[in-house]
């Protein structure tokens, strides 16, 4: 291979004809290229490094971050791989975007990192503008507020007290009084409450005290860690297709829905309210279980009767890829949720509220960070290339693509493959159990297609913006192949 060795103080990169001065990638590998198992012996090594001094368990390999490109990681080992799995749904596009790379040299992102604010604090004087620009520009229709957090964990736990903070404010028709701040001290009633927040079996909403109450998607996050007594209901789980399977799927929606009113009454009459409902609009980690729009539209009026707080988790479905920039717009809801949470795709954390939901006391919610600027100048960039590139409709037809390839794979194999379900490329097809699920992955990785699991026996797509055509073909190509291979 045409390869040039340059001197950089420290250590010796070799450079390729598809790489940059500076080293990064700039071009896409056209086939994945896989030469050794993996995680190969680079990995493996590194981990064996790493593993005296850092948790290890769930890395499955390292990678060169200077030489993925686009939709393909490259490994530690020199493997390339198509990945649908994007860092978990969160590399809006891809690998070393050339723009975002550029970007990089921003001085506002310069010296948000070399002197990163207290944002809470000392916000940079240009703040006001960046958050303008990239977040209240793709604001869900309706919400003007945003906060901007860390991470969707912490993003989803102090959206969780904004509304006990809101729920508790209207009930007492104003700020805390003495009685509630001297009652907190000791962890009483009245400033200490006996609120809950109703979550959904299934979903996940993050690993932190407050977010496992809310998680219930597998026992490895739960396990050996104390929980808030609240309220759980059953999310729908539908057959596919989805107009082959009404009745079932319109039952599912009833019983869940009478579920949700049930428990927020009986917690009203034991004095212990709910005050708010946490719900994502496609549970990922959880199974990619979809909710129809009609069950989600109900579930908003079932909160709105009760004086609930009804909360979107957006953190995996947000910023484009179910073909819709936020998937909630596809339910056409009368009036916002109450609160957007976000992450992942939109690089910071953070939520968009009604202006109701605004705490007015310093400190109430805050941390030293609450965010980063220099994530909003990254933002901000991603933003104009999706905008400027038409991305979210292309995902949505890519995804129309998809959807249908992966019908004509459960079709072929309708004893291995079942409910095949998706919006955009927010795709999924179950297996018949966990093992054969684990089979096919391991088959496809082999095979250089980098895919990831959810929920029981599932198989998740979430490719980032720029997935086009071409790297779609090649996927149903490769899965077709794994799947032979398997089944
Ligand atoms: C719907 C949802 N909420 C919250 C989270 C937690 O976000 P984070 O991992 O950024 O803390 C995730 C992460 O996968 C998620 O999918
Ligand atoms: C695949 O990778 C191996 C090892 O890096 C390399 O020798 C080979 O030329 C590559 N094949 C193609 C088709 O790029
Ligand atoms: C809160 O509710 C629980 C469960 O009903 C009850 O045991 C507890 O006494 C209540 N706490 C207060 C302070 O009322």
């Amino acid at each position: 291979m045409n390869s040039l060795r340059l001197l950089v103080p420290g250590r010796q990169i070799a450079l390729h004809n598809s790489r940059s001065l500076s080293g990064i990638a700039t071009s896409e590998p056209s086939h994945p290229n896989v030469s050794t198992a993996i995680p190969g012996p680079k990995s493996k090594a590194l981990k064996a490094k790493m593993d005296p001094i850092h948790q290890t368990p769930s890395v499955k390999m390292f990678v060169d971050y200077e030489k993925s490109f686009g939709n393909y990681l490259v490994d530690a080992d020199g493997n390339q791989l198509l990945d649908v799995y994007m860092q978990i749904s969160s590399l809006p596009l891809g690998y070393n975007h050339p723009e975002m790379v550029k970007c990089a040299s921003d001085p506002r992102l310069i010296t948000s990192i070399v002197s990163r604010p207290a944002l809470g604090s000392f916000p940079r004087h240009d703040f006001p503008a960046m958050i303008e620009k990239a977040l209240i520009s793709v604001a869900p229709k309706g919400l003007t507020s945003v906060q901007t957090m860390l991470c969707g964990t912490s993003a989803n736990e102090n959206a969780l007290k904004t509304a006990f903070i809101h729920y508790q404010t209207r009930k007492r028709g104003g700020p805390p009084r003495l009685q509630d701040l001297e009652s907190c001290m000791t962890q009483d009633q009245p400033g200490t409450p006996n609120l809950s927040v109703l979550s959904f079996n299934g979903a996940f909403h993050g690993r932190s005290l407050a977010c496992l109450s809310i998680t219930r998607s597998k026992p490895v996050h739960k396990v050996d860690i104390p929980a808030l007594d609240w309220p759980i209901a059953n999310f729908p789980r539908y057959m596919y297709p989805l107009e082959k399977h009404e009745t079932h799927n319109q039952k599912q929606d009833e019983q869940c829905l009478g579920q949700v009113e049930k428990l927020i009454e009986v917690r009203k009459k034991e004095q212990r309210d709910v005050a708010a409902v946490i719900v994502e609009p496609i549970q990922s980690e959880g199974g990619d279980h979809h909710g129809s729009p009609n069950f989600f539209k109900r579930l908003q009026s079932v909160c709105k009767k009760h004086g609930v707080v009804f909360i979107v988790d957006e953190v995996q479905t947000g910023g484009g890829p179910t073909g819709s920039f936020w998937a909630h717009e596809q339910w056409n809801l009368e009036s916002p949720p109450d609160m957007v949470i976000f992450s992942k795709k939109m690089i910071t954390g953070g939520y968009y509220f009604k202006e109701e939901l605004r705490v007015n006391e310093p400190y109430r919610i805050y941390n030293t960070w609450m965010g980063d600027p220099s994530k909003l100048v990254v933002l901000e960039k991603a933003l104009e290339v999706i905008k400027r590139d038409g991305l979210v409709e292309k995902t949505k037809n890519v995804g129309e693509n998809l959807l249908a390839g992966l019908q004509k794979l459960e079709a072929a194999y309708p004893q291995q493959v079942s409910n095949t379900r998706g919006v955009g490329t927010y795709c999924a097809f179950d297996l018949k159990d966990a093992k054969t699920r684990d089979q096919l992955i391991e088959a496809c990785i082999t095979e250089g297609l980098h895919i990831g699991g959810c929920g029981d026996a599932s198989i998740r797509f979430r490719p980032a913006l720029v997935f086009d055509q071409k790297h779609l073909d090649l996927t149903l190509e490769i899965l077709n192949k794994a799947a032979k291979k398997v089944f």
